[in-house]
């Protein structure tokens, strides 16, 4: 069952979403090599109580810490710690979600740390450009499909594979709910998309083999080829005439 929010709801929703981007932005000046992941975990987890909410992924599942940070050949679920140190060259998502008035906004994105290599620049380029692509197809009476159709055409393109195992989620009252909204797959198969549906659409894009391994932590997702792997995240709402992204990232927040 895929809940359907009204238009109160989603002003809500857009007010969770919202500060998710400004703890994103915050992360973002964090960022300088000789910088532990922890050290960004501990500010980001203030900077959301200050604000009146909770890291939604904080004892999610048993999830440790209140953001995830998946650093080069980590996937997604990165979980910060004191030994993880940011080195130039280096490329690093960091992942918010924050919980505020009942509901859950959820972004992250892909940064640069210093000088990166050409190919894992477009990488992370490409995990943007393909982020981009499969928000285009979101209207009503689209089907789901469409979205991971566009995603997965993009990265093989440039000779990228897309991750499977991992999928953006419906959001709302609560963090993960339907659809499942997968990076991959075939244009009209899916779920038809009605106004009012909410979900996020976050493809993690390899440089390497598709293939993923998960960590005896049993959260920090890793690259089976040990190569990188970069990520962009955004929560939308399906809209009469499309969509319109709810966490919408102020115009510098890139480093591209
Ligand atoms: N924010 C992640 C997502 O995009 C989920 C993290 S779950 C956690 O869905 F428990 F690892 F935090
Ligand atoms: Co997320
Ligand atoms: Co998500």
């Amino acid at each position: 069952m895929i809940p359907i929010k009204t238009p109160e709801e989603v002003l809500l929703l857009r007010e969770s979403c919202s500060l998710a981007v400004k703890a994103l932005a915050y992360a973002k000046t964090l960022l300088t090599p000789g910088t532990s992941t922890e050290a960004i975990n501990n500010k980001l987890h203030t900077f959301i109580l200050d604000h009146h909410a909770t890291p939604s992924p904080l004892n999610y599942h048993g999830y440790p810490k209140s953001i995830c940070t998946s650093r080069n050949h980590v996937i997604c679920h990165g979980i910060p710690n004191e030994s993880d140190i940011l080195t130039n060259g280096d490329i690093i998502n960091i992942d918010v979600t924050v919980y505020k008035n009942g509901f859950h906004g959820d972004t992250s994105a892909t940064f640069l740390i210093g000088e990166v290599s050409p190919r894992v620049r477009e990488l992370v380029q490409v995990a943007l450009d393909s982020l981009s692509l499969g928000l285009k197809e979101i209207r009503p009476g689209a089907h789901l499909g469409n979205i991971g159709a566009s995603i997965e055409k993009k990265a093989h393109e440039h000779g990228f594979s897309v991750v499977h195992e991992y999928c953006g989620h419906g959001i709302g009252r609560n963090f993960h709910e339907d659809p499942q909204v997968l990076h991959f797959g075939k244009r009209n198969t899916g779920t038809v998309l009605k106004a009012g549906m909410t979900f996020t659409v976050e493809p993690m894009i390899n440089l390497g083999q598709r293939h993923c391994k998960l960590l005896p932590d049993d959260w920090t997702v890793i690259t089976s080829d040990g190569l990188p792997s970069a990520q962009f995240e955004h929560t939308i709402v399906v809209t009469p005439k499309g969509y319109e992204i709810l966490t919408e990232w102020p115009s510098d927040l890139l480093n591209l």
